[in-house]
């Protein structure tokens, strides 16, 4: 989609932690990422686990240390924001982790915790309480949720109070950070379908991070992949996930699981193939 602003626009990103020591030099974790989310758009990031997934999202949502390059939304620079200023941008920058359970307050209802962060925001009472009634709603959960505490659910219910709280204001981009891992495969496909569903009627746009290329395949516009704290490819996802261009994509494409057990057979030959052909 050339020709729009992008929403999100990372440039040259680096981010280092310090390492214990004396004198000893920083650990890069992200060594300069570049990349853009149009309006609207999911862009799926894969990459094995340590490559520096969730640095990013960290990153864009000024949590990790930006050392050089920039990150801009809607045509703003973002990092290296003040803390008030970076307040005002969580209304359109939102996140879903992984672990609902660590991400919900256990000793709230679910209807504080939803009106909670529009209560904060100057919403009143009656107006939150009405809004957190239609975000269940989105979510698909029954209205009487509210009156019920986190640990009452099931880790996929879980999940949609997770994402009804990220809704919550209307963001316009929200970094999903494994979002799905936690859950078995038939409730993985409906909380994947709930995020498309949303994206379909909100024009949210999602960087949407995960080491599971079926997942990713299935919810991506395009596909970045990352490997040690770089991209190494970046393109439609139809094209990333199936005839990927680099040789660690093409390893990761290899290690995902098939449900056919005759394609793993062809897989598990084609990886052995392509094994023997790394090593020489
Ligand atoms: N706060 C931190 N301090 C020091 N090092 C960190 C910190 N956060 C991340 N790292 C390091 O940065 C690298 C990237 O970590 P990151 O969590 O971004 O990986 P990831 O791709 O999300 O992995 P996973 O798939 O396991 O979630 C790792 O080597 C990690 O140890
Ligand atoms: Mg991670």
């Amino acid at each position: 989609m050339t020709g729009m602003n992008p929403l999100l626009e990372a440039r040259d990103v680096i981010v280092e932690f310090p390492v214990k020591g004396w004198r000893r030099p920083p650990f890069r974790a992200l060594k300069g990422v570049s990349l853009t989310i149009d309006p609207g758009e999911t862009l799926g990031l894969v990459g094995e686990s340590g490559s520096g997934k969730t640095t990013l999202g960290r990153a864009i949502l000024g949590l990790a240390p930006v050392t050089g390059g920039d990150i801009r939304f809607a045509g703003r620079t973002v990092s290296g924001l003040g803390k008030r200023e970076r307040r005002a941008l969580s209304k359109d920058i939102q996140v879903v982790f992984q672990d609902p359970y660590t991400s919900l307050n256990p000793a709230m209802t679910v209807g504080d915790i939803l009106t909670e962060p529009l209560l904060v925001a100057g919403t009143s009472r009656a107006d939150a309480e009405r809004r957190v009634r239609g975000l269940l709603d989105e979510v698909h959960l029954p209205a009487d949720t509210a009156h019920r505490l986190p640990r009452e659910f099931s880790g996929g219910q879980r999940q949609r109070l997770a994402i009804a709280r990220a809704l919550s204001r209307d963001p316009k981009l929200i970094v999903c950070d494994e979002p799905v891992s936690a859950l078995d495969l038939s409730t993985q496909a409906r909380v994947l379908d709930l995020f498309i569903e949303i994206q379909e009627r909100t024009g949210v746009a999602y960087l949407f991070v995960t080491h599971d290329l079926s997942v990713v395949r299935h919810i991506s516009h395009r596909v970045a992949v990352m490997y040690r704290g770089e991209i190494v490819e970046d393109g439609d996802a139809g094209v990333v996930t199936s005839a990927p261009a680099h040789p660690y994509t093409q390893r990761l494409l290899l290690a995902a699981p098939v449900p056919d057990p005759a394609r793993q057979a062809q897989r598990r030959a084609e990886r052995h193939r392509f094994l023997a052909e790394q090593a020489v």
